[in-house]
């Protein structure tokens, strides 16, 4: 059950450090990014860096790349493809979940850019979050196609156009988990509830007709709290960076739930 109060380790107690640009362009900002190391067993705090944006790429993730290259190697954050795919750079920058590597510098309001990790997580450090629960999770609604007839003999299993189509705003999910962690719901209950991203990850298999377990996969998810946690705030849809709307993914798991029931 969700922790109300905040773990006296997890307080930010000191200002940090302030790393000054030393270029003389005009075109500067500074990104106030969180950083925690449990090795040192001091609390988190904010260091600032202040970079000269015209020698800077233009998304949040190349000045984090910069900081990390020519300011403080020790800076920790995770990214790998670059271009919105992988779904490892998601965090908090300017008080919205995103990637940072398709979130331009120039559209955060403007001031000091603050950078955190993915709210609402264990942080493993600075700006790495523990994605161990999310990922169980993730596994615990069996996400492969599950079939009890064998398949055609030398042959995949079709699907027409028009059942393919039903996935669209499905498959496209890269689980950067952006949603889930914007959601009140799955803030106080992650415990219990699959929050967002797993739900629409379940409707992805719950919706392909090539599925066999339609069944046994909505008994696993008829639970107070794994699907009935979700009370449409929406936040899931405002804050997903691929624009799916899980929101509306769990409303269909639902209406699945009552249409069997009658
Ligand atoms: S639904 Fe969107 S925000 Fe949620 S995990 Fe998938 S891609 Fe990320
Ligand atoms: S719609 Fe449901 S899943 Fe999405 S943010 Fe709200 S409570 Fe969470
Ligand atoms: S680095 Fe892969 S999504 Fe940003």
């Amino acid at each position: 059950m969700a922790e109300f109060s905040l773990p006296k380790n997890s307080k930010i107690k000191s200002r940090g450090q302030s790393y000054k640009s030393t270029s003389e362009g005009k075109n500067k900002r500074t990104f106030k990014v969180y950083r925690y190391d449990p090795d040192s067993g001091e609390n988190p705090r904010y260091d600032r860096y202040e970079l000269d944006l015209d020698q800077t790429g233009p998304m949040v993730l190349d000045a984090l790349i910069k900081i990390k290259n020519e300011v403080d190697p020790t800076l920790t954050f995770r990214r790998s493809c670059r271009e919105g795919i992988c779904g490892s750079c998601a965090m908090n920058m300017d008080g919205k979940n995103g990637l940072a590597c398709t979130t331009s510098i120039e559209d955060c309001k403007g001031g000091e850019l603050q950078i955190t990790p993915l709210p609402h997580q264990e942080v493993v450090k600075d700006l790495v979050p523990d994605l161990t629960h999310f990922y169980a999770q993730y596994a615990s609604i069996k996400p492969w196609l599950q079939t009890a007839t064998p398949a055609p003999a030398g042959k995949e299993r079709l699907q027409s156009p028009e059942d393919r189509e039903k996935l669209d705003g499905l498959y496209e999910c890269i689980l950067c988990a952006c949603c889930s962690t914007s959601c009140p719901s799955y803030w106080w209950n992650s415990d219990r509830f699959l929050g967002p991203a797993i739900l629409l990850q379940a409707y992805r298999w719950l919706a392909d007709s090539r599925d066999e377990m339609t069944g046994e996969r909505l008994d696993e998810l008829e639970d107070p709290f794994r699907l009935y946690r979700c009370h449409t705030i929406m936040n899931c849809a405002n804050t997903c960076p691929k624009g799916l709307n899980p929101a509306k993914a769990i409303a269909e798991i639902k209406k699945m739930q009552v249409e069997r029931a009658v």
